[in-house]
C-alpha cells in the first residue's frame, strides 16, 4: 500500500474563485528518483476527490446506517428519509421542480443510467436515435444495442454547430431520441446545448444529455428531458449517480431492473410493478451513495456556478495556452478563442502518449490520462487518422498488441486544482518535449501498451508493475 502522507504545500496559488482542498489533495507519492513529491492530480475528468464535507457527512452518516424502503426501525426511517432527501436535492440540482412531472432514479452511474435509459425506451431496433461522434463510449454503445443511430460529424477542431445538429434532426425517419454530451471529455468543448435541446423540441425531438462533465462545472440543463450524471465526478465518489426524466417514461412496463423493492405484488407467475422511481431501483439501494452526492450537490450550489466558471476559465485559459505554447506540442480540440471546460488533450511530436503519461507520473508525480479516453471514434478524429492507419492499429489489437493504439495526452482540472499545479505540469511538459533524456530507460508492455521505468526506488521496482494503467483500454 502506497504511504498516505501529506506535505503541507502552503506555496500553494490559486485561481480566481475557490480555494479549497479536496481529501487526498497532495499526498506524497514515489517518483523514480527514489525522492517522494506531492501528487498533482490532473485528472479530475476522470474520477474526483472527495470534498471534505462530503466524506465527514459520510462518516456521520454510517451509525445511522440502516436498510432503505425495507425496515419499520427508526434507523431504517432515517435511512429512507436521507436517501429521499438525495433523490430530491438531485431533481433541483437538475433544475426540476419539487412535485413536478420529472422523477430521479438513483442508479450507479452515468453508464448506467444511459443503459436504463436505452432499455426503458422501448425503441424497436429500426428506429433513429441521433447522436454525435463526439460522445463517450457510454453515450454509443448502449444505444448501437437497440436502436439505428445517425450521427453528427464533427470538423477537425472537433466541435460541430447546430446547424450541423438539425441536418441529423431533419433526416428521415425522424430521431426518437438526440442523445448528446453537454461536455466533451476529450477536449472540454461545450456544445452549444440550450440551443441544441431548442431545435430538437421545435422538431417535437426529445433530448438526453450526457452530464458526466457538465455536472460539476455547469448548472445541468433545465430543458432537456433527460440528463444523466456521477457522483464520482462531481467530489461524491461513494457509487451513486443519477438519471433524471419525465415519470411517464418508466410508468409502463417492466423495470430495466427485475427484483425486490421494485414492486407492489409478486406471485410465481405474475408481477405487478410498483410506481416509479423505486419501480426503477430493484434492491437494496445505495444510501451512503446518495447522501454523498446529496452533500456535494449543496457545496456545489453553495459555491455557485459563477464562482465555480471564474475558477475553471482562469485555469482552461492558463492550462491551454500554457501547453499550446510549448514548441512540438500540439493541443488536439477547439481554438484558444473558445471557452471550454478545465481540460486539455495533447500529443508530443514524436513522442509516444503513454511515455509521456508515464514520465509525469514516474518523475514528476503528476497524474494525467492517456490513450483514446473512452471516445475512441472522436480521438480518430481529432488525430486525424486515415481509415488505413485505423485498420492497421485495429488489427495489433485484435491480436492482443496494444502497442500502437494511437491516442493523446489528457491533464483535466477540478475544484481544488491550483496555478502551481498547472504551472508544475507545463514545466514537466516543456523538459519532455525539448527531449531531455529521461533519467531511466523506460519499457513499453505490449499487452497494455504502459510504459514501466526501469529502477528499483520503492514503488517502482518490477514487482510493483501491477500498478500499471492500462489507459489503452477503453
Ligand atoms: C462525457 C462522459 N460520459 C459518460 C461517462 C461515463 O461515466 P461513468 O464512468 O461514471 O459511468 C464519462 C466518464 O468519463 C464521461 O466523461
Amino acid at each position: 500500500m502506497p504511504c498516505h502522507r501529506t506535505r503541507d504545500s502552503g506555496k500553494h496559488v490559486y485561481a480566481a474563485g475557490i480555494d479549497i482542498a479536496l481529501v487526498g489533495d497532495h499526498v506524497l507519492v514515489p517518483c523514480i528518483d527514489g525522492r517522494e513529491r506531492p501528487y498533482v492530480n490532473l485528472d479530475s475528468a476522470a474520477s474526483t476527490n472527495a470534498l471534505p464535507a462530503v466524506a465527514r457527512a459520510v462518516e456521520a452518516f454510517l451509525p445511522w446506517y440502516s436498510s432503505v424502503h425495507r425496515g419499520a426501525g427508526y434507523k431504517s426511517r432515517f435511512a429512507t428519509t436521507a436517501y429521499e432527501e438525495a433523490r430530491a436535492s438531485a431533481l433541483s440540482f437538475a433544475g426540476r421542480v419539487a412535485g413536478g412531472t420529472d422523477i430521479a432514479i438513483i442508479v450507479r452511474n452515468t453508464t448506467e443510467a444511459i443503459n436504463h435509459l436505452a432499455y426503458r425506451l422501448r425503441l424497436d431496433p429500426h428506429d433513429v436515435i441521433a447522436t454525435t461522434v463526439v460522445e463517450h463510449h457510454a453515450n454509443l454503445l448502449p444505444w448501437a444495442r437497440v436502436c439505428e443511430r445517425r450521427f453528427v460529424p464533427c470538423s477537425l477542431d472537433g466541435t460541430f454547430s447546430v446547424e450541423d445538429v438539425v441536418v441529423a434532426l431533419d433526416a428521415n425517419p425522424r430521431p426518437r431520441l438526440l442523445a448528446i454530451t453537454g461536455a466533451s471529455n476529450v477536449t472540454g468543448w461545450l456544445p452549444p446545448i440550450d440551443d441544441i435541446v431548442a431545435a430538437a423540441h421545435e422538431r417535437g425531438v426529445p433530448v438526453f444529455v450526457d452530464g458526466a462533465q457538465l455536472a460539476p462545472h455547469r448548472a445541468l440543463p433545465a430543458d432537456a428531458d433527460y440528463v444523466a450524471w456521477s457522483g464520482h465526478k462531481m467530489y461524491a465518489p461513494f457509487g451513486s449517480g443519477m438519471l433524471v426524466g419525465p415519470r411517464a417514461t418508466f410508468t409502463e412496463g417492466d423495470p430495466f431492473l427485475a427484483g425486490g423493492g421494485a414492486v407492489d405484488l409478486v406471485d410465481l407467475d405474475e408481477v405487478a410493478w410498483t410506481d416509479p422511481p423505486e419501480r426503477e431501483e430493484a434492491g437494496s439501494p445505495n444510501v451512503l451513495g446518495a447522501v454523498a452526492l446529496r452533500v456535494a450537490i449543496d457545496a456545489l450550489t453553495g459555491y455557485g456556478w459563477d464562482a465555480i466558471t471564474a475558477h475553471d476559465d482562469a485555469l482552461a485559459q492558463q492550462l491551454r495556452r500554457g501547453l499550446a505554447a510549448v514548441p512540438g506540442l500540439r493541443l488536439l480540440g477547439p481554438g484558444l478563442d473558445v471557452d471550454t471546460l478545465p481540460i486539455a488533450t495533447f500529443v508530443i511530436d514524436g513522442l509516444s502518449h503513454a511515455l509521456v503519461a508515464a514520465r509525469l507520473s514516474a518523475e514528476y508525480g503528476i497524474g494525467v490520462r492517456h490513450g483514446c479516453f473512452c471516445a475512441h471514434p472522436y480521438l480518430m478524429r481529432l488525430l486525424d487518422l486515415s481509415d488505413e492507419e485505423i485498420a492497421s492499429y485495429r488489427d495489433d489489437v485484435l491480436r492482443g498488441d496494444r502497442r500502437s493504439v494511437p491516442g493523446a495526452i489528457r491533464a483535466s482540472a477540478g475544484l481544488s486544482t491550483t496555478v502551481t499545479d498547472i504551472d508544475g505540469l507545463l514545466r514537466a511538459v516543456t523538459e519532455i518535449a525539448s527531449g531531455a533524456p529521461a533519467p531511466v530507460e523506460y519499457t513499453q508492455d505490449p499487452n497494455t501498451g504502459d510504459y514501466w521505468p526501469e529502477g528499483d526506488a520503492p514503488g517502482w521496482t518490477a514487482t510493483d508493475r501491477t500498478l500499471g494503467a492500462s489507459c489503452a483500454r477503453g
